[in-house]
């Protein structure tokens, strides 16, 4: 009896071997990237998901890229992975999208973001989908967006001004939630009885959080607010399919007149889950974005100084100082434009790209196997100090003339390829557009808060508290 189970036993202590033996050592025809693998299953997600408060590359990253190069292999949520920090690897990543490597995003992502959204389909479907974004947020239509873009940041400002204390963060993701939400649906956040933006609180959190759907951690509050989103997106467009609005047209109104089309293939899911992701993709990063802006010119005077005479000479140089921004102003913002750059390369609100190896790939003398995750690491790129001198510091004249050179292999925040950002011109309008009306009028003193935290996402724990006053001399 006793030897029985004794075999048993160091049978089943040799299976396990034999799996943890296979987990740390994946199979590969040929040389897979150094790196460790961690705890079976677990891997080294926990790792992965600790918080810092650094703005440099994340320790993970950093200490990993320290010991294996810039090219290593690691495990998180539940997924082999190969990192790369790599400016080649991501390029040949970028460029073979499709060919080689494929759109893909850790099992949070489609549960939250539904699995038919955007960012999980390919081919006809993708490009169909891209085509109708393109329609709502590519040039022709900001152009045509740039006043009441102004509009509501003039208006937002004046009634903040008149506050004690204002949450940048807060405030302006609502700005921008209800910009898109009337451009999406004609969704009114003063007269609807219904509140879209709260489903949407936390997101960031959920979203690069550990998978875990229990009642208490972010990933299950994030799946709650999908389904309450979606429920209401989903009764709105029905109501509008039984009762078409007679004047202007909305996303709703597109997508009701492309269902309609008997050759159509769009279907009602796949429309609601794109709607779902644009609103949550245009209002969480832009108002982080503005957020550090706001804290970065703060805290660089010479910065602000010249960004304000830049606005100030667009006011000036005007025949009546009180008309509203046209598009050719909007194109003269020189600085402005390398204040976005450097504002958005140091935010790295993107920390993680996600793709899948369509078969085995061989480069830098490294197989990644077919099937992989590949994790493109735009921080590193972005604070490698061999290409950006003194990486931490926010120095937006280190963009001066870099137009000449397109140095895209050293800037992804928007990421690259076939499946660049969609919302880049949306973003740089709104960005644009607040700082301008910002700083002709108003200046702002720190209350609070200001501090970041990434998790590896870009987060304010405790928000940005500022008081906003209008300047006693003003151009206007
Ligand atoms: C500071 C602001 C923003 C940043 C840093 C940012 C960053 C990114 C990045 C890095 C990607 C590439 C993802 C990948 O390759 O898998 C991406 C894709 C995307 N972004 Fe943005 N984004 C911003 C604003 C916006 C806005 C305002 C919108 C909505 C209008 C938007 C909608 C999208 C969509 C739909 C995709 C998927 C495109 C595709 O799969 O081809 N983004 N964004
Ligand atoms: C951030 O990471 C660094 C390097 O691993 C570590 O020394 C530091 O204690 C961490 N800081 C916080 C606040 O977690
Ligand atoms: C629907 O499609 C068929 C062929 O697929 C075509 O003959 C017909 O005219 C279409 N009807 C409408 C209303 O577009
Ligand atoms: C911002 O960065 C992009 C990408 O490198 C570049 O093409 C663009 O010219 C930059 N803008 C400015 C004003 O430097």
């Amino acid at each position: 009896m006793i030897s029985v189970g004794m075999s048993i036993g160091a049978f089943l202590i040799l299976i396990i071997i034999h799996w943890v033996y296979n987990w740390r050592n994946p199979r590969c025809n040929g040389k897979l990237p150094p790196g460790s693998m961690g705890w079976p299953l677990l891997g080294e997600t926990i790792q992965f998901f600790t918080p810092n408060t650094t703005s440099d590359i994340a320790p993970f990253v950093k200490e990993r890229m320290k010991r294996y190069g810039p090219i290593f292999r690691t495990s998180v949520v539940g997924r082999p992975v190969i990192v790369s920090t790599d400016p080649d690897l991501n390029y040949f990543i970028f460029q073979q999208e499709g060919q080689l490597f494929q759109s893909w995003y850790p099992d949070t992502f489609t549960e939250i973001f539904g699995r038919q959204n955007v960012g999980s389909l390919h081919g006809f479907m993708y490009k169909y989908l891209k085509n109708m974004v393109l329609n709502l947020f590519g040039s022709e239509s900001l152009k045509k967006m740039l006043p009441e873009v102004e509009e509501v940041a003039k208006n937002k400002l004046k009634r903040w001004s008149g506050q004690t204390s204002v949450e940048m963060k807060e405030a302006t993701a609502n700005m921008i939630f209800d910009l898109t939400a009337k451009k999406l649906i004609s969704y009114d956040s003063e007269t609807s009885p219904e509140n879209l933006r709260e489903s949407f609180v936390a997101f960031i959190q959920g979203l690069i959080s550990f998978p875990i759907d229990i009642p208490g951690t972010a990933f299950h509050k994030c799946l709650q607010g999908r389904k309450k989103a979606m429920k209401m997106l989903k009764t709105m467009l029905e109501e509008r399919r039984a009762k078409p609005r007679k004047e202007g047209t909305d996303f709703f109104d597109y997508v009701l007149e492309e269902l309609q089309k008997n050759d159509t293939i769009l279907t009602e899911a796949i429309a609601l889950d794109l709607m779902f992701v644009l609103l949550f993709a245009s209002f969480e990063t832009t108002s982080l974005a503005i957020t550090l802006a706001t804290k970065f010119l703060h805290d660089h005077p010479l910065a602000l100084k010249e960004l304000t005479e830049e606005h100030e000479t667009i006011i000036r140089s005007r025949e009546n100082p009180a008309s509203g921004l046209t598009w050719k102003e909007y194109k003269s913002m020189k600085f402005t434009f390398q204040v976005i750059n450097e504002t958005v390369r140091l935010a790295n609100i993107v920390p993680a790209i996600f793709r899948k190896t369509l078969r085995d790939i061989n480069f830098k003398g490294y197989t990644i196997p077919a099937g992989w995750a590949v994790m493109v690491c735009p921080p590193a790129v972005h604070l490698n100090p061999a290409k950006y001198q003194d990486p931490l510091d926010f120095n937006p004249w280190r963009w001066e003339g870099v137009e000449i050179n397109g140095a895209t292999r050293n800037f992804m925040a928007f990421g690259g390829g076939m499946r660049f950002c969609v919302g880049t011109d949306f973003t740089k309008v709104q960005m644009a557009v607040f700082l301008h009306s910002l700083v002709t009028k108003y200046r702002w003193q720190t209350i609070g808060g200001g501090n970041t935290v990434r998790t590896p996402g870009l987060q304010f724990p405790n928000g940005y508290h500022v008081r906003i006053s209008e300047k006693d001399e003003k151009i206007l």
